[in-house]
């Protein structure tokens, strides 16, 4: 892989219109179907409060140094995830080998794109839906028979595609300063609003608050197992985006005086806040109904459904809460879908434009392969697994863990020897050149040789 993408300098390089725009941003990458959809459900199959802490163990030793490097990264070496890493290696005197790491980031970018954009047209579906039972219509989708109904019908789902894949694509077709900042702009407070009602509203609705928030937070060590580590791990990384590239290019749009440990830390407190307002909101309904907390990746389209039927406001709350997933998924999208074009773009020696388009097709193409698997093509699986559970399971359990121990070396040799010395210096050196290879060494170990 060359290098073609020089390094920015100062002046001429497009800038985000506030650093207030680089946290929305950022935070509109973290926040998605890994906070709403994936974290809750984890939870609900590991039992709670011990992973829990687990997971924040991960997140503040491993996946927030990393986002803070990875920023850094971006902002010394350029938007292009390759030529970001071959300029910071040669300006340090490392190998250009280390460019590698930008390509295994897009590969996992894309392969995540073709069940993430899956996921994300269940997510419009059910939005449709809640919305017009909220205006007088049919009853809105809920229980398992209504959502094996919607895997099983390909048109439903393939229009839920390609109608989000199309939307995400014309984003990524004006870039980062002008496409994500203008959906930022409204997405973030737009999101804020109806998170805080949707709290409010549980808050004083059900009777089961608290209860979710001793489940939440009494951790029960027994229900732990060496599997949840792994899945602590990956998802620490998944759910604040780093180990593929997209808060490196984010932070290609820094100025060069921002905080980025500052910003870094904002961001990844505000994707945990978020994860557990989401649990606090699904809970209280499961537990109120007597419905199933360990429903795996069903939870939120098949039990959830069924508690908002069954609330006050019911399908105004459904409506609220599938319309609020959907724009933390659609900004995700949009994340990902720009790293897989920048990638696109450096590699093939495209415009960013004409980036955009292959990058858009090949998420259509991807998504339109998953959502066939799960219909006409049933019988096509990988390792005995159905595609979207094996994309699901290699991305977040087994790539991503890797690329990050990768990048966190990469950091620490980089990047952490020319920061100044005090705190920050510190944190960084600890969690990435000790922490972050034992970690993931530990976790390969569980995952092949076993406990
Ligand atoms: N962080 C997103 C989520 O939790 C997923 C994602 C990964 C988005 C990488 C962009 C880049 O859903």
């Amino acid at each position: 892989m060359t290098a073609t993408h020089p390094a920015p300098n100062a002046t001429g390089r497009p800038h985000w219109s506030s650093r207030m725009m680089f946290v929305f941003a950022a935070s509109g990458s973290a926040v998605g179907l890994g906070n709403i959809w994936k974290f809750p459900y984890i939870v609900g199959e590991n039992g709670g409060g011990a992973f829990v802490l687990l997971y924040l163990a991960c997140l503040i030793g491993l996946g927030a140094p990393l986002l803070i490097g990875e920023v850094m990264v971006g902002r010394r070496g350029g938007a292009y995830p390759a030529s970001a890493f071959v300029n910071v290696a040669r300006s340090t005197g490392l190998s250009a080998a280390w460019g590698g790491l930008g390509a295994l980031g897009a590969l996992i970018a894309i392969l995540i794109l073709s069940f993430y954009s899956v996921v994300s047209g269940w997510v419009g579906i059910y939005t449709v839906d809640f919305a017009i039972a909220a205006l007088g219509g049919d009853a809105a989708r809920s229980g398992a028979e209504a959502f094996s109904a919607m895997l099983a019908d390909p048109v439903l789902q393939l229009t839920a595609v390609a109608a989000i894949v199309i939307a995400a694509g014309i984003v990524v077709y004006y870039d980062v300063t002008i496409g994500v900042q203008s959906v930022m702009r409204y997405v973030a407070p737009l999101f804020a609003i109806l998170l805080v009602a949707m709290l409010v509203m549980i808050a004083t609705t059900t009777d089961t608050f608290w209860q979710a928030v001793v489940y939440m937070f009494r951790p029960d060590f027994s229900a732990l197992s060496f599997d949840a580590f792994g899945e602590a791990l990956g998802h620490a990384f998944f759910t604040l985006s780093v180990g593929m590239c997209g808060m490196l290019i984010y932070g290609a749009y820094l100025d060069d005086a921002a905080n980025v440990p500052r910003l870094g830390i904002g961001v990844a407190a505000i994707d945990t806040g978020i994860a557990i307002a989401a649990a606090l909101i699904i809970f209280p309904i499961v537990f109120a109904f007597d419905l199933e907390s360990a429903a795996g990746p069903g939870l939120l389209f098949i039990a959830l459904p069924q508690g908002f039927t069954l609330l006050p406001f019911g399908n105004l709350f459904g409506l609220s809460f599938f319309a609020a997933t959907l724009l933390a998924a659609f900004t995700s999208l949009i994340a990902l879908m720009i790293i897989a074009s920048h990638w696109l773009s450096e590699t093939l020696r495209t415009s960013n434009r004409t980036a955009s388009l292959i990058a858009a097709s090949l998420t259509g193409i991807g998504g339109a392969t998953v959502t066939l698997s799960l219909n006409l093509w049933d019988n096509l699986t990988i390792l005995g697994f159905g595609l979207l559970d094996f994309f699901d399971e290699l991305t977040s359990a087994w790539l991503l863990p890797l690329s990050g121990l990768g990048m966190a070396i990469f950091v620490s040799r980089a990047i952490v020897p020319g920061l100044p010395d005090g705190l920050v210096k510190t944190y960084l050196n600890i969690c990435l050149t000790y922490l972050a290879p034992i970690g993931i060494l530990v976790f390969v170990y569980s995952k092949t040789v076993g406990f």
